[in-house]
């Protein structure tokens, strides 16, 4: 596998199967720049197609996950240049990553950044996090999912209050409401989140990420049409020599070794 390059506002490490990207402008409570979005979608993408990386977490410090798009750098923006910038365009090639995602949220976790965490497939918050959509307060709505992945997670009457009051919600509120995994202590969080990539690392690699993509998939489709995606994806897996192992080491009352395959 290709080496990472050097990043300046990210940090990468990985552990056996688990990789971990950390948001690292503690100066700006790692406002999502634009240097900062792009090292992040190239660490991720070098990740997903590291054969030995089975899982991804995303983290921030104590402080913050991140909070927000760097304002800074939109102040003086035209629209013009707001739609014909890249930024966004991140944001679509995040969604494209296959392997699982995992957020590691403690403290604040606002605009962009929450809309970071929620392209995670997983988030798991220190009591410590607060997750909000302050966009409103500066004159604009959430531009990275704030509207729709709320909406999902929070259903249409919070996802309002939240988004039009700008007012952040608690890690135990964001739990009840189905937005995050798991609320753990302060200091768990990151050990936590890395704990669940690594357990996801031991199931078979292929099947994790057909089971991601179909789940996704339920967003956008009918049921009718999810339940046919779903199916063509557990075809799919017949052909896997992980599928294969899976079974026989069952009914050899054996572990399973999977490779990927
Ligand atoms: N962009 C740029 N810089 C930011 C930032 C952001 N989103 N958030 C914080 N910072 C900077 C501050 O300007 C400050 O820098 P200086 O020391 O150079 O002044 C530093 O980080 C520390 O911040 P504060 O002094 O403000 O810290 P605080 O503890 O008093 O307040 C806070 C913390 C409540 C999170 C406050 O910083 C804040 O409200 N931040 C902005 C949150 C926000 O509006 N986010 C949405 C951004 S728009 C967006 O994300 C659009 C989208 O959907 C893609």
């Amino acid at each position: 596998m290709a080496a990472m390059p050097s990043f300046e506002h990210i940090l990468t490490e990985t552990d056996g199967h688990v990789a971990t990207v950390q948001l690292n402008r503690p100066q700006a409570l790692n406002a999502l720049s634009g240097a900062l979005m792009d090292e992040v979608v190239v660490a991720l993408e070098q990740f997903d197609r590291d054969e030995t990386i089975r899982a991804i977490v995303i983290t921030g410090n104590e402080r913050a996950f991140a909070a927000g798009a760097d304002i800074k750098e939109m102040a003086n923006a035209s629209a013009i240049e707001m739609q014909q910038g890249t930024k966004l365009g991140q944001w679509d090639r995040i969604r494209k990553i296959r392997k699982p995602l995992i957020a590691a949220v403690s403290g604040f976790c606002l605009g962009g950044g929450n809309e970071l965490a929620m392209s995670c497939d997983m988030i798991v918050a220190a009591e410590s996090a607060r997750f909000g959509q302050p966009e409103i307060n500066i004159g604009i709505i959430p531009g990275a999912g704030g509207t729709q992945r709320l909406t999902h997670a929070l259903g249409k009457a919070r996802a309002m209050e939240v988004v039009l009051t700008g007012r952040p919600i608690t890690a135990r509120e964001a739990w009840a409401a189905g937005l995050v995994t798991k609320v753990v202590p302060n200091e768990a969080c990151l050990s936590e989140a890395r704990a669940l990539a690594a357990e996801i690392a031991t199931k078979p690699p292929i099947a994790v990420q057909l089971a991601k993509d179909a789940i996704l998939k339920s967003f956008d489709l009918s049921i009718e049409q999810g339940l046919d995606y779903e199916r063509k994806n557990f075809y799919l897996l017949f052909a896997s020599d992980d599928m294969r192992e899976g079974m026989a080491a069952f009914i050899e009352k054996r572990k399973p070794t999977f490779k990927g395959r």
